[in-house]
């Protein structure tokens, strides 16, 4: 027999930066099937959280001169945070997991322990590429044109000491079981991007590093931390109380019925967690599914591409179930789909305040028009009430086996197809006509109450996805809470409606002037960020400006042939620390596009090492190697700056946006 009992989870996100819509994507999705779940009575576990370990986010804490803890919780807990945001788009989150929280790194200790003991994990050398932003490492075969096969950036040569866990063993269990349960890779044409990736050869996965301290200590060998999939992989076990005492539903819950994930992330969800599992002798997932990306002028929306819409501006600007609606409504589940504004407007326009808000505010103010406010059946029909009610009567099937079969958009499609047979009715019935005639007042109050059942059913089954919009709709029919479930999805299971008008569910954009608008906005918005970029270096620049122009010091003129033996590059700043022999100098380690290199450069009066962190800097990289202090370092190269006539340096620095590797020209 099915279990009553439906357990959901997002995935963790990384709390490097603020969140964007791309990932309010993914939860909102999760959100209401969570949402429909509950209302056709299950027990739900809706699991979302943070994941918060790795190299990335001691970056981006060391860059911001904060430590890695306190710079999650800043973004996790903080003003405008993760839980803000979800508070804001109305997710309903049973449970939110933070991989800081002790119980779970309690928990992946145990569960990295019992891995080693029964010789799941093992210690060997880690030799391979790997890369920092999605923090994967890649084997030589598995780049693509040397670059990382998921974001197409660049790796790093690594080589350390490391702990393995034997991914490759379990390929033959792993391919057995997906063609056992079909249903658990989703969709369809993924499960083969997988099947493809094992039958090419699967390696065993490194998973400790003896370099990222922001890491879950292993337990038996400290120096190392724990490769951040396996602490965030075992979030969906831990968060159930697996290997700890916080909670106690493991039993209850797990195996989980979905685990979404955008399909770039698909892989470590279909291979090395069910490899995992099965290695810790655990039932396995009943689904994982491998949702699209939503794109933005074509590419996947994301922070470092810099092309990000804020949810909370979008909110603000067009309400919460707006934005809902177009993420669930617009995007072909399990495909890529474009955000744009006109998109967006159009939805809401034509779906929400068109077809769903005039139905209701036709049907309310005629109930109060004709009859008061009040209306029940009175067996009058008309020629077009059978089709009405068969339209309308289909559809809470057809949504619950389109939610089954995650098919949002086309279940919300599902939905407005029976608000929009409801509003084809008014015109076929015309009520204003009926209401000129006595003899037809039967049969216009059977009109009314047949609109007010189909603004029910559709109320009932829009609460998983317009949450505060189905409220709206129930308190204008008059509906109380306690006739909201899915056993109430009946026709004719309300005896009679008393229905109270209220206020336009979604007014209507005029969309030239609101693109014009937005068009304004952006505009300023950019201009401004200029002007706070150039208000950043103050007071020098203007005096500079204003001094007299001075005699500069020429070297003598050179061909475009002396220039280009000048090799200068963009490399990034990973670590930059003070040394202690010298006032003057900065040693840093810095990513080339090719491999890291040192380099020490003499600006110590003009920049503390947290200013230069994460930074993109112009280096010539074919300078020859310089041994410095005594021969303790070798200087490989320089970083460029200016330098002004009062001796103030400068370095030159890159947007992000301009890659590590890049050849000044
Ligand atoms: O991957 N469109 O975290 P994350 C749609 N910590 N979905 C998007 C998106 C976009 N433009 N951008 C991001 C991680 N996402 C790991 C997960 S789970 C054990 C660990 C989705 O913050 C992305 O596909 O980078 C992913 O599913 C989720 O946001 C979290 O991404
Ligand atoms: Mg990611």
């Amino acid at each position: 027999m099915d279990k009553n009992t439906f357990y959901i989870t997002t995935p963790i996100y990384y709390p490097s930066d603020k969140l964007h819509i791309g990932h309010s994507y993914t939860t909102v999705a999760c959100d209401a099937l969570a949402r429909f779940k509950r209302l056709q009575g299950k027990e739900v576990m809706f699991l979302t959280g943070t994941d918060e370990h790795g190299q990335k986010i001691q970056d981006k804490a060391a860059a911001a001169g904060v430590t890695p803890k306190q710079y999650v919780d800043n973004i996790v807990e903080g003003p405008g945070g993760v839980k803000d945001l979800w508070k804001l788009l109305d997710i309903s989150y049973d449970r939110f997991i933070r991989t800081t929280d002790d119980y779970h790194m309690e928990s992946c200790q145990k569960i990295f322990t019992t891995l080693h003991d029964k010789g799941d994990i093992y210690k060997s050398v880690y030799k391979g590429h790997y890369c920092k932003p999605c923090e994967s490492f890649w084997t030589d075969s598995q780049l693509k044109d040397g670059k990382c096969p998921d974001c197409g950036r660049d790796v790093y040569e690594a080589e350390e000491e490391a702990y393995f866990f034997k991914t490759s063993k379990y390929a033959d269990r792993l391919l057995k079981w997906y063609e056992e349960n079909p249903q658990f890779i989703q969709p369809e044409s993924r499960k083969n991007e997988m099947i493809a990736f094992i039958k090419q050869g699967l390696q065993d996965t490194c998973v400790s590093r003896t370099t990222v301290p922001w890491g879950i200590p292993v337990p038996f060998d400290t120096k190392h931390t724990m490769y951040v999939w396996v602490d965030a992989l075992s979030n969906y076990i831990t968060a159930l109380g697996y290997g700890n005492e916080k909670y106690s539903d493991y039993d209850k819950f797990w195996p989980a019925d979905i685990h979404m994930v955008g399909k770039e992330i698909l892989r470590f969800h279909t291979i090395l967690w069910p490899a995992m599992l099965m290695a810790l002798d655990l039932p396995l997932p009943k689904r994982v599914f491998g949702h699209g990306w939503l794109l933005m002028n074509g590419g996947k929306m994301s922070k470092s591409v810099g092309n990000v819409v804020d949810p909370v501006v979008l909110c603000q600007r067009y309400g919460v179930d707006a934005i809902r609606y177009f993420l669930l409504r617009e995007i072909p589940f399990g495909n890529d789909g474009m955000f744009t504004n006109e998109a967006l407007i159009n939805r809401i326009n034509s779906d929400l305040a068109n077809d769903l808000g005039n139905l209701l505010s036709r049907t309310v103010a005629m109930c109060e028009k004709y009859f008061g406010g009040t209306v029940a059946p009175t067996g009058a029909a008309t020629e077009f009430d059978e089709d009405l009610k068969a339209v309308v009567s289909a559809m809470p099937a057809q949504v619950a086996k389109d939610m089954d079969e995650l098919l949002i958009p086309q279940a919300l499609q599902e939905i407005f197809k029976a608000i929009q047979r409801a509003n084809k009715y008014i015109d076929e019935t015309a009520p204003w006509a009926l209401a000129k005639d006595e003899s037809k007042k039967e049969q216009l109050q059977q009109v009314l109450y047949n609109l007010c059942e189909s603004l029910r059913m559709a109320a009932i089954l829009l609460n998983a996805y317009l949450p505060n919009t189905a409220p709206k709709m129930a308190a204008q029919l008059g509906l109380a809470e306690g006739e909201l479930s899915f056993e109430d999805l009946s026709w004719g299971k309300r005896a009679s409606y008393t229905v109270h008008k209220g206020e336009a569910l979604f007014p209507r954009i005029d969309v030239n002037k609101e693109l014009a608008e937005l068009a304004a906005q952006d505009a300023a918005r950019k201009a401004a960020a200029e002007a706070a970029k150039a208000a950043e270096k103050p007071a020098e620049a203007p005096k500079a400006e204003q001094a007299e122009a001075k005699e500069q010091e020429h070297l003598p003129e050179i061909t475009i042939d002396d220039f280009a033996k000048c090799e200068m590059r963009v490399a990034k700043v990973l670590t930059c620390e003070r040394l202690k022999e010298s006032k003057k100098l900065l040693k840093f380690t810095l990513f080339d596009g090719e491999r890291e290199r040192t380099i020490l450069s003499g600006i110590a009066k003009w920049y503390a090492p947290e200013d230069l962190i994460g930074k993109h800097l112009c280096i010539v990289a074919n300078l020859a190697p310089r041994p410095m202090m005594k021969g303790k370092y070798v200087s490989e190269g320089m970083i460029v700056s200016a330098e002004d006539d009062e001796g103030n340096v400068t370095v030159l620095q890159l947007p992000e946006t301009v890659k590590p590797g890049a050849q000044l020209c």
